[in-house]
């Protein structure tokens, strides 16, 4: 029934940044800064099509294993970027927000994060959460630990626990689970991303490297969305009727 919907909520793992800039003879930050014009169209293309919420995995914990000099580039080409977009992303009532271990960023980063987010708090539009120092263990180790902080502060019996109740503490409570997650650059992995809420999701693997990602691709994905029967679990004719 849902078929011709447009997902309400959109996950990309923007990968292929180094692949790209390998092809060119270039620094890999080179690949991380091309990606920062198909975060821009792919923001906007959500923004057309009505979607609400679009996902981002921007930097993952596996990413501090990185070469410093790579890290630090990352570091900057972020503040750089919410820095500069921010402006363009509030006027187009675009929310930000952000998941993940926040506390392990350097403090001009939390700062410059914060302020943005602060910033476009009050939107109404396009809800675009980038995951920075996330990953999905972590997240359900963490939520794990406030769960049981509730159970014991509250008395709550263990069978009274069930998975709403237990997603409350996840990072992205209030968000509908991404019907659709992207990977760019062939790979076919989840990579520690939303692997919770990505329990019915959709998921489909472009051979484009994320910095080429554009606008006629993101339409690409919707299209293969659209031929996907959703079924959760039920019959075809249960869904067709
Ligand atoms: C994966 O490519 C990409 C990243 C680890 C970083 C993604 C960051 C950006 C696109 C820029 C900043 C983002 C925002 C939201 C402003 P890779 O380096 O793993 O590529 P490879 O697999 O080809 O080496």
């Amino acid at each position: 029934m849902d078929k011709f919907k447009i997902p309400r909520h959109i996950a990309i793992i923007m990968d292929g940044n180094g692949r790209w800039a390998k092809k060119f003879g270039l620094n890999r930050i080179h690949g991380h800064k091309n990606g920062v014009t198909s975060v821009r169209e792919a923001v906007e293309f959500c923004g057309e099509k009505g979607v609400e919420f679009l996902t981002l995995y921007a930097f993952s914990t596996e990413n501090w294993d990185r070469p410093r000099d790579e890290i630090n580039g990352l570091m900057e080409l972020l503040v750089d970027a919410i820095v500069k977009e921010t402006p363009n992303l509030h006027k187009n009532k675009v929310r930000l927000k952000a998941i993940g271990n926040l506390a392990s960023f350097p403090e001009n980063v939390q700062g410059k994060l914060n302020q943005a987010i602060e910033f476009t708090s009050n939107n109404t539009g396009l809800v675009l959460t980038l995951a920075l120092a996330y990953s999905s263990r972590w997240e359900i180790v963490e939520a794990v630990k406030r769960t049981v902080e509730k159970v014991v502060a509250e008395n709550i019996k263990p069978e009274s626990i069930n998975e709403n109740f237990f997603e409350q503490n996840l990072t992205t409570f209030g968000m509908p689970d991404p019907e659709l997650i992207i990977r760019t650059s062939g790979e076919q992995r989840l990579s520690n991303f939303l692997l919770w809420q990505a329990a019915y999701s959709e998921f489909y693997f472009p051979a484009v490297l994320w910095p080429d990602f554009r606008k006629k691709d993101f339409e690409h994905a919707l299209d293969e969305y659209r031929k996907r029967e959703r079924r959760f679990g039920k019959t075809s004719e249960q869904i067709n009727q």
